[in-house]
């Protein structure tokens, strides 16, 4: 059933009328997977191959961000509830401090050039130093456009791995600009590969970008002051400022401590991040990858975020990690809402969507520390998680605020539970 010989050269309605006879699937299914003929079928046949439909997510907007004291409405693409009202809440608490604020550490992506079979590496790497020039001038014509914008070859690095024989691996490092640069830094890797073996005397293995990109590393702060923490003036905790401060150090420190803590607190960092790399037709695992990686680089599984307090007594919070994200190429130029997301950001470089997507990585660890630390993180998100439940159990329209509702105030937010609630109505 699964051999389907010529189905990636038949149109995205033909493959769909294969899928269905296949699958046995009927005409709600069809529905499902969205029009055949409008355009977005036509940008997914772009895409990828073998495309039969389309995957509708919810697009929210996160409100009250601040960036480099410039306001944004930042789109997010998740299906998790909680994640953008997050945001929402706490960017509004350090408003009165004026937001985040972000700097790059360097703009540079990393094209990986393993060389095997040489005795000596040190001395082989000597060599291909000494034609740094022709590297230069090989990398750049790959890319005349890039040089031509300000971008292009910026250096090399080398290293010596010691494996069953010795490894050396050369980064070439490379300004994309406004690109995420993948196909670039590859283009230039494989172009000077033959190059390589003849000067190291070496054979050229794996040429590819490293998605570790450490050398293209945002850092973004922000301020969250005792009163902006207060909740027992408004009525959440009902803990003072100090005490939710203090409460919230307690939670950060475990992450430092514990990987198994970190790994959440960064998946938490990750909600924000990857919904925001999502929005705007980035590659999602490229920075999922490189984020996880940078949290290791120390030998250890650490959080990405830091946290203090500052000699105001004030909350700081400061997120670095790698931001291997463009706004030309790819998926980004093609779809249309990723484009549309650039467009409500009024994000015309790279740096900047770096910088926004950072910001509200920050922005998601303070709310989660802030929810785990104080009420606990169920209550704000099972009353949103509440919706889901009453869709599963067959609520619709109307229905599913009622059901949600009903389930809040039980306090039980289960679908069986849903599902009685749904009959009574
Ligand atoms: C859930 O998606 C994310 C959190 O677990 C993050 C965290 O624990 O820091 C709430």
């Amino acid at each position: 059933m699964s051999r389907l010989p010529g189905f990636h050269k038949l149109s995205v309605a033909e493959r769909r009328q294969q899928v269905i006879k296949a699958c046995n699937l009927d005409s709600a299914d069809d529905t499902a997977l969205g029009d055949t003929n409008d355009a977005m079928a036509s940008i997914a046949d772009q895409l990828i191959e073998n495309a039969i439909g389309t995957y509708p997510l919810p697009l929210g907007i996160a409100t009250n961000m601040l960036v480099d004291g410039d306001a944004v409405l930042v789109p997010m693409v998740t299906e998790e509830s909680s994640v953008v009202a997050a945001v929402c809440n706490g960017a509004r608490q350090c408003h009165s401090s004026g937001g985040v604020f972000t700097t790059h550490h360097g703009q540079g992506m990393i094209g990986q050039i393993q060389i095997k079979g040489i005795s000596n590496p040190h001395a082989a790497a000597v060599e291909i130093r000494k034609h740094e020039d022709e590297i230069l001038d090989i990398c750049n014509a790959c890319d005349p456009r890039l040089v031509q914008l300000g971008g292009g070859y910026r250096g090399l690095k080398t290293r010596v791995l010691d494996g069953r024989e010795p490894q050396l691996i050369l980064h070439l490092i490379v300004d994309t600009l406004d690109a995420m640069g993948a196909n670039s830094v590859n283009t230039m890797a494989e172009k000077l590969a033959p190059q390589i073996e003849s000067w190291s005397g070496g054979k050229v293995g794996l040429k590819i970008l490293s998605n570790l990109a450490d050398e293209r590393v945002v850092q973004a702060t922000a301020i969250w002051s005792v009163e902006d923490l207060d909740g027992s003036k408004t009525g959440g905790s009902g803990m003072n400022g100090e005490s939710v401060r203090d409460a919230m150090l307690a939670a950060a420190e475990f992450a430092q401590l514990d990987p198994y803590r970190a790994t959440t607190h960064n998946k938490g960092i990750m909600n924000g991040v990857s919904a925001v790399v999502l929005a705007t037709g980035n590659d999602t695992r490229a920075v999922e990858a490189g984020a996880h990686a940078f949290a290791a680089r120390n030998g250890h599984y650490a959080p990405l975020t830091f946290w203090e307090r500052n000699n105001d007594g004030a909350l700081c919070g400061t997120i670095e990690m790698p931001m291997a994200v463009g706004i030309v190429g790819g998926a980004t130029k093609i779809h249309p809402t990723a484009q549309l997301s650039l467009k409500m950001m009024n994000v015309n470089n790279a740096r900047r969507l770096a910088s926004i997507i950072a910001a509200v990585g920050l922005v998601q660890n303070f709310s989660a520390l802030k929810a785990l630390a104080t009420e606990g993180i169920q209550r704000g998100h099972m009353s949103l998680h509440a919706k889901n439940i009453a869709i599963a159990a067959g609520a619709q329209g109307a229905q599913v605020d009622r059901v949600a509702n009903k389930l809040i105030e039980l306090g039980t937010i289960r679908e069986d539970v849903a599902e009685d609630i749904l009959k009574e109505l």
